[in-house]
């Protein structure tokens, strides 16, 4: 297992419409146990593979790993079933926008389908922070960042705030 580099905005392949996986094998958890490094390390909960650069349908998450035990979960090609007419506001932020946090209105429920590290199909209800936090991830797979979902003037001045911190980092 490896940790990888995070992309981070304004990094034009955070933009990519990722490809359906074919088949679950040992390469495809391979990169799935280094995102997962890659997220714990960081810290967050959740990692699509574009975000290390991988644009495969591929998403890893654990929300309960701050409390100390790692329950990880692994979503390959997942697809909504149903969303909630019923919205929710979250304060939402993001491994590739460092230090950026905003509310972003989702469905308050989906219903989903993936396949799991197993490569077994799996249907699922989600609400609350795991239907948070898997609508933010889905949106990676299609090239949307979390501020995409904000005002243009929000979007800009979060991608700046990002590029300038990098640029100091760089420096340092
Ligand atoms: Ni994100």
């Amino acid at each position: 297992m490896a940790i990888r580099d995070i992309l981070v905005v304004p990094d034009a392949r955070l933009k990519t419409v990722s490809a359906p996986v074919a088949v679950v094998d040992d390469s495809l958890r391979a990169l799935m146990d280094d995102m997962l490094e890659t997220m714990y390390a960081a810290p967050g909960i959740g990692l699509a593979a574009i975000q290390v650069g991988e644009p495969v349908r591929v998403i890893v998450m654990d929300l309960d790993h701050r409390d100390g035990e790692r329950t990880p979960r692994y979503f390959v090609n997942p697809e909504i079933l149903w969303a909630s007419e019923e919205t929710q506001p979250y304060e939402e932020g993001c491994l590739s926008v460092p230090d950026i946090y905003d509310e972003v209105e989702r469905p308050a429920q989906v219903k989903l389908r993936y396949v799991n590290y197993r490569g077994e199909t799996i249907e699922e209800d989600a609400e609350g922070i795991f239907a948070v936090c898997i609508q933010h991830e889905m949106d990676h797979l299609d090239g949307v960042l979390f501020i995409d979902h904000l005002s243009r003037l929000k979007r800009d001045r979060a991608v700046s705030k990002v590029k300038k911190a990098t640029r100091e980092a760089d420096a340092a």
